[in-house]
């Protein structure tokens, strides 16, 4: 028996997944979960997802990622992306059949589940999923960009490079310490955490005005759920 793979992506909370990534997931075999360790509750809500669906899911426990030499950050992700595959593959070849893979959010998005099954020589398909992104767009009532211009999607690593070269409408993700608060100039910022869970938490004003407030709210956010994801847009303020 050959196998396929799915890549569906879930949302941001198992209140937003979509009914095609539904019968996507319904219909498959088995799905296969990163474990990053015990009390991981990202793979809990992922067990939930396939207890409902009566979908069996098979967790392998995700490989150490080399993070002690930040020069070589690009080659300690591909090492990474190699083991992930690797381990995928055990599974794969031990257990042939319809094999999802559940993305939170949208699978386009920071995220390496193409990149890793793309190395599985298996065919594969992906479904969207609603991004922290689009949650955040429309949780504060906005559009991500004024008229005509670009926004650029980036993460705090690459934040303070990315102003620096002029980019002064940005949304930032994977951002665990706030980077925005480090910059200089003036700036708006519209950020949420755990956006799609019942305790998501906005603010939206001048960023020197509200930093205290997302620091606060940031823990508020974590204290929650157990967990705390944060995504932001950061927008120079026009000198008057
Ligand atoms: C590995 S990336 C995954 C992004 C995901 N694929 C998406 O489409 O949103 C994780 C980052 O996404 C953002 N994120 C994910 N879930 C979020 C949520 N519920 N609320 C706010 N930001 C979230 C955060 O910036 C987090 O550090």
């Amino acid at each position: 028996m050959s196998s396929r793979v799915r890549i569906i992506g879930i949302g941001c909370h198992p209140r937003q997944i979509t009914e095609e990534a539904l019968s996507a997931i319904a219909g498959c075999d088995y799905v296969i979960a990163a474990d990053k360790g015990p009390d991981d509750p990202l793979l809990a809500l992922r067990r939930a997802v396939c207890a409902d669906l009566a979908v069996p899911l098979v967790a392998v426990p995700d490989p150490p990622r080399d993070r002690d030499d930040p020069a070589d950050y690009d080659g300690a992700v591909l090492d990474w992306h190699d083991a992930r595959a690797a381990a995928y593959s055990t599974v794969i070849d031990e257990r042939p059949g319809t094999v999802g893979f559940l993305v939170w959010g949208d699978p386009a998005f920071y995220d390496s589940t193409i990149r890793v099954v793309t190395r599985l020589g298996v065919p594969y398909d992906v479904l969207p999923g609603v991004s922290a992104l689009s949650l955040l767009a429309a949780r504060h009532r906005i559009v991500l960009h004024e008229v005509g211009r670009p926004v650029l999607v980036t993460t705090g690593r690459r934040l303070a490079d990315e102003v620096a070269a002029g980019h002064d409408n940005l949304v930032v993700m994977l951002d665990g310490r706030l980077q925005a608060a480090t910059l200089g100039g003036d700036w708006d910022i519209w950020w949420g955490a755990n956006l799609g869970s019942p305790h998501e938490e906005l603010v939206a004003g001048r960023l020197a005005d509200v930093t205290d407030e997302v620091v606060a709210a940031r823990r508020r956010a974590k204290d929650a759920d157990g967990w705390v994801m944060d995504t932001y847009l950061l927008r120079r303020r026009a000198s008057r």
